[in-house]
C-alpha cells in the first residue's frame, strides 16, 4: 500500500510570555521578554497508508490539534518533516489543500449566513469539482444521510448535530486523499453520533479516503478505527492496532456489581479502594454499579467478588473484556 502520510522527528514549540502575578506582575508583562518554551509536539514520527482511519488520542493537552494543524499546513512545525503524498503542507498551500479535507469539531468552515446547498456550490467552484462528480457525491450522500432537510436550511439555523453531519460532507465534497476531523462527535447525542459515524465509515469504504480522527468519544474508535496512536505531553505512547492494546491488557477483566445507591456511597467506595489497591484494581462507581478493573495475574476476580460481599450485598453482577474505554483510561493514567 503506498504510504500517504509521513512525518518523521515533528517537534512544535510554542513561545509563551511567563504572566507574573498580581497587578505589578501585569505591569511587568506589558515590558518584559520573559519567554518560555512549550514544547507541544515532540518528536513524533508515523507513517499512515492511503485508506485507513486513524485514531489520534490523547488527554487534554497533549497535542492532537496541534499535530492536525502541521498536517493541515495551519502550522510550520519547529522541526521535523511531514509528507502527505509526496508534499509539504505549509509550502503551497493552495495546491496542497485540493487533496485534503478539515474539520475542526467547534467551529464551521460553512458560509454562516449561506444555504448549505450554497456552500457546496462554492466548495463546487473553488475546488473545480466536475458536475458530475459534484451530482455523484450529492446522490451517494443521500444514501448515506437524508441531507434534503439541511440543504436549504442556512447553517447559522442548524443545530450543532446538523452543522457538524454538513461540516463533515462538505470536507468530502471534492474527493479529498485525506480528510482531518478534529473531535467530530464532540457535544452530540448518541443518535447524531452515530449518523456520522456512519457516514465517515461509509465514505471511506466507498473512496478509500484516509482520515485521522481525534477524539475523547472511544464510541468513536470502537465504531472506527483500527489503528490507535495515542500522544501525552507531545510525545508518542503508542502507534498499534487496538486490538493489540486490547491482548497487552488481556488478562484485565472489568467486574461490574450492582448495589443499593444507599450501600453505594463515597466511604464505601474510599474503602474499597483502599482494600484492593495492592492488587492494582481499579475502581469507580456511577448509578447503583460498583466498576472493579482487575488483572487476574494479581488477583482472580472470583477472589474480588467474594471481598466484596463481606461488607455488602451483591444484586447483579457482569464480567466483562476490558473496554477500550478503559484500556485508554490506564494508558493515560500509568503509561504503557
Ligand atoms: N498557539 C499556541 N500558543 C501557545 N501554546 C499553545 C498554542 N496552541 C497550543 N498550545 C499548547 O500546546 C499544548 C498542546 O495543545 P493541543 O491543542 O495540541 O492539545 P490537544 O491534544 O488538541 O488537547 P485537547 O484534547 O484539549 O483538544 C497545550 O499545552 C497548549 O496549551
Ligand atoms: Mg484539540
Amino acid at each position: 500500500m503506498e504510504n500517504n502520510i509521513v512525518l518523521t522527528n515533528v517537534t512544535k514549540e510554542f513561545k509563551v510570555l511567563n504572566r507574573h502575578e498580581g497587578l505589578k506582575g501585569s505591569i511587568q508583562d506589558l515590558f518584559s521578554r520573559d519567554y518560555k518554551t512549550v514544547r507541544a509536539v515532540d518528536n513524533v514520527s508515523m507513517t499512515i497508508s492511503q485508506g485507513e482511519i486513524v485514531g489520534y488520542l490523547g488527554p487534554n493537552g497533549a497535542g492532537k490539534s496541534t499535530t492536525i494543524k502541521m498536517m493541515t499546513g495551519i502550522l510550520k512545525p519547529t522541526s521535523g518533516e511531514i509528507l502527505i503524498n509526496g508534499k509539504t503542507p505549509w509550502k503551497d498551500r493552495n495546491k496542497f489543500c485540493e487533496n485534503i479535507g478539515v474539520v475542526f469539531g467547534q467551529r464551521t468552515q460553512l458560509w454562516w449566513a449561506l444555504p448549505l446547498i450554497e456552500s457546496f456550490k462554492l466548495l463546487k467552484d473553488i475546488y473545480m469539482i466536475p458536475d458530475k462528480d459534484y451530482e455523484e457525491t450529492l446522490e451517494f450522500y443521500k444514501t448515506i444521510v437524508d441531507i434534503d432537510p439541511l440543504l436549504h436550511k442556512p447553517v447559522r439555523q442548524m443545530s450543532l448535530g446538523q452543522r457538524t453531519l454538513s461540516d463533515i460532507l462538505a470536507s468530502f465534497l471534492h474527493s479529498p486523499d485525506v480528510v482531518f476531523l478534529d473531535e467530530p462527535t464532540i457535544g452530540l447525542d448518541v443518535a447524531m453520533k452515530s449518523n456520522i459515524r456512519n457516514l465517515i465509515s461509509a465514505i471511506n469504504e466507498k473512496r478509500n479516503t484516509t482520515v485521522i480522527l481525534t477524539t475523547h468519544d472511544m464510541g468513536d474508535v470502537d465504531a472506527l478505527c483500527r489503528r490507535i496512536v495515542i500522544i501525552d505531553k507531545g510525545k508518542m505512547l503508542y502507534d498499534n492496532d487496538i486490538e493489540h492494546l486490547k491482548k497487552v491488557f488481556g488478562s484485565y477483566r472489568t467486574l461490574s456489581l450492582r448495589m443499593s445507591s444507599k450501600e453505594l456511597n463515597e466511604g464505601f467506595v474510599e474503602s474499597m479502594k483502599k482494600q484492593f489497591d495492592p492488587y492494582g484494581v481499579g475502581v469507580s462507581a456511577e448509578d447503583h454499579w460498583l466498576s472493579l478493573v482487575v488483572n487476574e495475574e494479581k488477583i482472580k476476580v472470583i477472589d474480588v467478588l467474594s471481598k466484596v460481599q463481606e461488607s455488602v450485598q451483591v444484586k447483579d453482577m457482569k464480567i466483562e473484556e476490558i473496554s477500550t474505554e478503559e484500556v485508554i483510561r490506564k494508558i493515560y493514567t500509568e503509561g504503557i
